[in-house]
């Protein structure tokens, strides 16, 4: 079972492409490390999944749930 599933999750600071077409699906049990230089992207990914920050593009769902529309 997919626990969380990105699709093309994007996002752009006015001129910066911070995190561009990110897609991955980590299921259950599994461990999932990122990794990446600085400003690759990690954090602002992660603030997407949790809500921090809007997506630009894309989708994802936690446990099933779709991020857009269970934000609140
Ligand atoms: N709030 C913001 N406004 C504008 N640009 C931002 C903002 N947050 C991040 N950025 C830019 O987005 C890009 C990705 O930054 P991010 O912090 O996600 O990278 P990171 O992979 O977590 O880096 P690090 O390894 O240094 O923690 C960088 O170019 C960064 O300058
Ligand atoms: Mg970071």
């Amino acid at each position: 079972m997919s626990i969380i599933d990105i699709k093309n999750l994007s996002k752009q600071f006015e001129n910066i492409i911070a995190v561009d077409n990110l897609s991955l699906s980590i299921n259950q049990g599994e461990m999932f490390g990122i990794v990446g230089p600085d400003g690759a992207g990690k954090t602002t990914n992660f603030r997407m999944l949790c809500g921090i920050l809007t997506l630009t593009y894309g989708t994802a769902t936690i446990l099933g749930y779709d991020l857009i529309k269970n934000l609140k």
